[in-house]
């Protein structure tokens, strides 16, 4: 297994009081696990964003902070819309692009998180971008040319290191549902995805992003995918709403 690497979607919860009484919780319960050879990154949203920077270096917690989206252009009249720029000031590294409740209700394309893709990785945020198909789809058989559709528009320019770039393969009818695909079968999925960018991509092997798994992950099923060679990660949403529960999460992968 490569360093495993938990990304923690808040989504629309939490503000900002709550998210110091979380990362107090965080704070001491990573303290009782045994080492840090993992990667923690943690989207809350917007308006927690700075002060969880603050607090992260306060208490020097290893965690790593996403956003949950940002508009492509550097600046401009787009109200209501954030930037790059600013997510870097707030102390955002990474940004999570193209989830599928972004798609799903806002309007999201492939072209946009091409976009969006492609001014993260100039802005220096590492994009973790967000692939998978919906149930109707999956019932077609059209998973893989779905995934592939979308990281093909998603990475079409690969000059820019596409290598330090995230995925997270999420089928829509495993988020939220309770519903998980078997984990064999997310690891056929993710190698195809590596191979996808290996071959039709021309990427190299060293140019493969790690690739997460997403939906309805949780502190009983989380070991059971991370034991697959190619699933790298995971992405939690409702099951990373409590600080003690993502701890549970990571402990049971990295404790043996
Ligand atoms: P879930 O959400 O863990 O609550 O299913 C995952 C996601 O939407 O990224």
């Amino acid at each position: 297994m490569t360093r495993p690497c938990f990304v923690a979607n808040w989504k629309m919860h939490k503000t900002i009081e709550e998210t110091r009484t979380y990362f107090i919780a965080l704070q001491k319960k990573l303290s009782e696990l045994p080492s840090q050879a993992w990667d923690l990154i943690i989207a809350p949203p917007y308006t927690a964003i700075f002060s969880a920077s603050e607090q992260i270096k306060a208490l020097s917690l290893p965690v790593q902070l996403a956003a949950q989206n940002f508009h492509f252009e550097a600046e401009g009249a787009y109200t209501g819309e954030i930037s790059s720029k600013m997510l870097c000031e707030a102390g955002c590294q990474y940004v999570i692009i193209g989830h599928s409740e972004r798609r799903t209700y806002f309007g999201e394309t492939n072209q946009t998180v091409g976009r969006k893709r492609i001014a993260a990785q100039q802005s220096g945020l590492i994009p973790i971008v967000c692939v998978g198909e919906s149930a109707k789809e999956r019932e077609e058989g059209k998973t893989l040319s779905v995934i592939k559709r979308q990281i093909e528009e998603a990475f079409a320019e690969t000059t820019l290191g596409v290598g330090l770039s995230l995925v997270a393969y999420e089928p829509l009818w495993a988020i939220g549902s309770g519903k998980t695909p078997m984990p064999s079968d997310v690891n056929k999925i993710h190698q195809e995805i590596a191979g996808f960018f290996e071959s039709t991509l021309e990427t190299g092997k060293k140019e493969i992003p790690r690739i997460l798994y997403g939906g309805s992950v949780n502190e009983k099923n989380v070991a059971a995918f991370m034991k697959e060679p190619h699933i790298d990660g995971v992405l939690a949403g409702g099951a990373s709403l409590s600080a003690e529960t993502l701890v549970q999460m990571i402990a049971s992968v990295v404790i043996h």
